[in-house]
């Protein structure tokens, strides 16, 4: 995996971020930067141009930036830094659809680049709705803003976020405006849960360990389960959501991408495209759902009225701006195989939502049980199995749960806990943010951590047979979970129907 076994070296680059007035921008992308220059990973040559709708100067962008640094970064604000970073910070006020912003765009790019320190690179981050993804491609490229992929000193990069498109169609779509203008060795599409540290801490833990690999298999493994828990309600981002649901949001990219990470081969070398194709081939496994599947394996609800931290919430469809008949799924628990000779008949539980009791992303290997004899005879009060769990947020870490004996004169059995945490090993500020890594990878040029078109493409495909399944069965209402709770009964129901439980996080 990128960085570890070689060193990143980022290289000089203007970063053009479409939409560095948004969300994204505000709460992740400014405040990465920053701590990267705190950190001195930014290469000497580095520039920033926002590009999005707001009327700014550079003066207004860079206080719109250091008001975001203040509320969202890592490492605490310190008015020295900023002086020296804010420099780097441009904005060019631009309409999407307009050539002459792409015009004013390059007198910008190439005021910056006479001063020659960038070297002419260019990195475009489209942190902008997908629709619009296609468009400023076809604008960059009419505008002559990018380099070609082979035969130029400099580099052109592209940017783009999660989700792309909402159903294979549309990411094909998406994939192939991007491919008109940009080569694939050109494209980092992000998601930013392969950038955590315990994300890429899997491989490792893997494939760096002599004691798990050859327990990875269906002859040690019970079962996986993958949650990803939101405390957070639909919060600002209610249009989006609403036609996005929990499968597209978080199934079709995050999760499949931890699955990916857990279920995968044992790569011959870290390169990005072993890697990535290596991952592909577990997408390819996915046991595709037959619609009478998604019936009895794939349960969707919506959190109803309830309590977060204490304080009361309202239902998703009483949530502002949404409508009181909607059917978008906040919660989305399934159960999947990857259908190959390691994981034959061991059984993937996959869930995530919204307002639930808390916020909480881990992957959990369950082993199977000793034997019923010695230690483990009493059939009424069997022996818990081993558990290796995986703490992608908060907290992130790796706990390993064994069985073991109460101190006295009497064999009696306890579970305990080995347990290691980032924070308390490496230090709690020691964890660069996601979008750190990332952008810094994209520097680079290493796409180990970032999808290629096919993965993409193959996880619709996967998504795609549920969607159809949802709306051939169009219900009238969804089943529903109180907000603050772990889900509808539907879900525990899912999991026990095979004998088992879902993990208490
Ligand atoms: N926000 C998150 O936490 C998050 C997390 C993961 C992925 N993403 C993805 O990141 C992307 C951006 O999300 P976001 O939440 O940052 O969205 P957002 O807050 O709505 O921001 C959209 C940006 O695009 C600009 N824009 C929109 N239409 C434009 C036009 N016609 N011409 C010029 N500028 C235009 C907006 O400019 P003005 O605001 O100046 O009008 C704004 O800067 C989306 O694909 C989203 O799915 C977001």
């Amino acid at each position: 995996m990128a960085g570890l076994e070689k060193a990143l070296v980022p290289q000089p680059c203007t970063l053009i971020i479409f939409g560095g007035s948004g969300d994204l921008s505000r709460r992740k992308l400014l405040p990465a930067l920053y701590n990267l220059a705190l950190d001195g990973h930014l290469p000497a040559g580095f520039e920033v141009i926002g590009f999005a709708r707001s009327e700014m100067d550079d003066a207004k962008y860079r206080s719109f930036a250091c008001e975001a640094v203040q509320k969202f970064s890592r490492r605490p604000y310190d008015a020295a830094h900023w002086a020296e970073f804010e420099r780097a910070l441009h904005y060019q006020t631009a309409s999407f659809d307009d050539p002459k912003s792409y015009q004013a765009l390059k007198s910008r790019l190439d005021e910056i680049e006479a001063r020659g320190a960038t070297l002419g690179n260019r990195i475009f981050y489209l942190a902008i709705p997908p629709s619009f993804i296609g468009l400023c491609a076809r604008q960059l490229k009419e505008a002559g803003l990018v380099h070609p992929a082979k035969g130029a000193e400099q580099f052109s990069r592209i940017i783009v976020e999660k989700p792309l498109g909402h159903d294979l169609e549309s990411a094909r779509k998406i994939n192939d405006e991007l491919a008109h203008v940009f080569d694939e060795s050109q494209i980092y599409r992000i998601d930013h849960y392969l950038g955590k540290e315990t994300v890429q801490n899997i491989l490792v833990m893997r494939f760096g360990n002599s004691i798990f690999e050859p327990l990875w298999d269906e002859k040690h493994i019970d079962h996986v389960q993958i949650t990803v828990a939101e405390e957070e309600g639909v919060g600002t981002r209610a249009g989006y959501y609403e036609e996005a649901g929990a499968l597209r949001d978080i199934v079709q990219n995050h999760i499949l991408q931890l699955l990916c990470m857990v279920a995968m081969e044992p790569p011959y070398v870290m390169d990005p495209e072993v890697i990535r194709s290596h991952k592909l081939e577990v997408l390819r496994c996915l046991r595709p759902f037959t619609p009478q599947d998604v019936e009895r394996y794939v349960v969707r609800a919506q959190y109803s009225a309830g309590f977060c931290r204490g304080l009361p919430v309202v239902g998703y469809r009483q949530e502002k701006c949404l409508k009181i008949d909607s059917t978008t799924e906040t919660y989305v628990a399934l159960r999947t195989f990857v259908d190959n000779w390691r994981w034959a008949g061991v059984p993937f539980y996959l869930r995530t939502g919204k307002r639930m009791a808390k916020r909480a992303t881990e992957i959990t290997v369950q082993f199977k049980n000793v034997p019923r004899v010695l230690f483990n005879v009493d059939a009424t009060n069997p022996l818990e199995p081993n558990v290796l769990a995986i703490r992608i947020q908060p907290d992130e870490g790796i706990s390993l749960r064994i069985s073991a004996k109460l101190t006295g004169a009497r064999v009696r059995i306890y579970p305990v806990k080995m347990d290691f945490r980032y924070g308390t090993t490496f230090g709690a500020d020691a964890t660069p943010e996601a979008y750190e890594r990332l952008i810094l990878d994209v520097m680079a040029g290493d796409p180990t951590l970032f999808m290629r078109r096919d993965e993409v493409e193959a996880a619709w495909q996967w998504i795609d047979l549920v969607q159809e399944a949802w709306q051939q069965k169009a219900p009238e209402r969804l089943p529903e979970y109180a907000a603050g709770t772990w889900g509808p009964p539907e879900a525990d129901r899912l999991i026990e129907s095979d004998g088992r439980r879902w993990r208490t996080l």
